[in-house]
């Protein structure tokens, strides 16, 4: 007779929350199996296919039988491909060697915190912010500090603030620009601030730099090759198109080559090889001319819905400049984000994503919009809120 069933589970599984946004989507696609039409914009992921170029250096990968680990810290030709990046389109310096090959800017955050925390380590970082920073924070046995951003600085933070919050102590600071969810971009100025903090209080800048390639209004510069103590993470998932190949990257500083390589070994043992294969075409002008248009459709998709949800009663105080979402103040239509979002999901057909994903700082008071959709589809979610709205209000 077999014993009944136990389950260890540790305690930092009690901190570590579900990605709302993906509970929110399995209702959403249970509706959809009962014949419902949903307007999705809750996913953060780009609607278009991953450019054919890239598809067929995979295809030819996969012919010439490239279906082996390579080294952990990526194929050499790739990390030059990138540093070659840095260097064309930033005019910086960035040595192969520091470059990283991960299994997406998911991969490329979790070594870096992973060389970096120790238990009980601060790691501070914006409330509204990236859901997952502070999970890996939390798996490393670390402290997630959530400071409490707004408009005011662009949900960004500043290097006045965290001097005024007296986190000498922290090891980390994680950034990101464009950020997750409000889209808005740290200036050149701020972030040499960031960095002199950094620098003074010994603190690690991680920068994560994942939505680089979709900034719509302004010229964005890379950290990378600029600031010798931060981590830069980037990814293939959102302006290449290539969520689901599992890809990214991570610049370190000089001194942690080789303990990043010791851990992706033991961690991944390798990023995935046909997907490496695949980016290699990734910076041609065949690839990102076609990268490019996209993110003209992507702007066209922003102006509409910005303007749409606030005339809806949707509160927007600063405009997101990267990225593709939108982060909007409800609080004139509901006190509560998350009852809302899943009452617009089953009323409506309209998915979105509440703001208690991102943090604890007034959550309840927004929601995210994800213009991750064609326009067609955005207008149909737009008449259907305003529909929703008319009827509760
Ligand atoms: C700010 C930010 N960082 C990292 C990630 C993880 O991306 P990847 O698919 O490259 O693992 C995301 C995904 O949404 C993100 O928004």
């Amino acid at each position: 007779m077999s014993k009944q069933p136990f389950a260890h589970i540790a305690k930092r599984m009690a901190d570590i929350e579900p990605f709302h946004v993906m509970d929110l989507l399995a209702v959403a696609k249970q509706l959809e199996a009962q014949g419902r039409e949903i307007v999705h914009m809750e996913i953060g992921e780009p609607d278009f296919a991953t450019p054919p170029a890239i598809i067929y250096a995979a295809q030819k990968a996969l012919e010439k039988g490239y279906t082996h680990y390579t080294p952990a810290v990526g194929i050499a030709i790739l990390r030059e491909k990138i540093a070659e990046h840095y260097f064309s389109r930033f005019n910086t310096t960035v040595s192969p060697e520091q470059i990283i090959i991960t299994p997406g800017a998911s991969g490329a955050l979790m070594l870096a915190l992973g060389v970096l925390i120790n238990p009980g380590d601060k790691v501070l970082m914006s409330d509204p912010g990236y859901p997952c920073n502070r999970h890996f924070v939390r798996l490393f046995e670390g402290q997630a500090v959530g400071i409490a951003v707004d408009a005011t600085t662009q949900y960004q933070l500043t290097a006045d603030m965290l001097a005024k919050q007296r986190y000498e102590d922290a090891v980390a600071v994680m950034l990101a620009s464009p950020s997750n969810p409000t889209g808005t971009i740290l200036s050149t100025t701020e972030l040499a601030a960031l960095n002199q903090y950094a620098d003074k209080t010994s603190t690690h800048l991680l920068v994560d730099e994942i939505y680089q390639g979709l900034v719509y209004d302004s010229h964005i510069e890379s950290v990378a090759g600029k600031f010798d103590n931060a981590f830069v993470i980037n990814s293939f998932s959102k302006y290449f198109c290539m969520t689901g190949w599992r890809l990214g990257w991570l610049v370190v500083p000089q001194a942690y080559c080789r303990e990043v390589d010791k851990l992706a070994q033991n961690i991944f043992l390798a990023p995935p090889t046909l997907a490496q294969y695949a980016a290699l075409v990734a910076f041609e002008t065949e690839t990102t001319e076609i990268l490019d248009a996209q993110r003209e459709i992507l702007k066209q998709r922003r102006d509409f819905l910005l303007s749409a949800i606030q005339a809806l009663g949707f509160k927007v105080s600063v405009k997101p400049q990267g990225a593709f979402y939108l982060y909007a103040d409800c609080s004139d239509l509901t006190d509560d984000s998350f009852v809302f979002c899943y009452s617009l999901l089953k009323e409506a057909g309209v998915a979105i994503t509440p703001g208690k994903d991102f943090g604890s700082n007034q959550a309840a008071h927004y929601v995210r919009f994800a213009y991750t959709t064609s326009m067609d589809k955005l207008q149909l979610g737009v008449e259907r809120i305003k529909a929703y709205l008319n009827s509760h209000f």
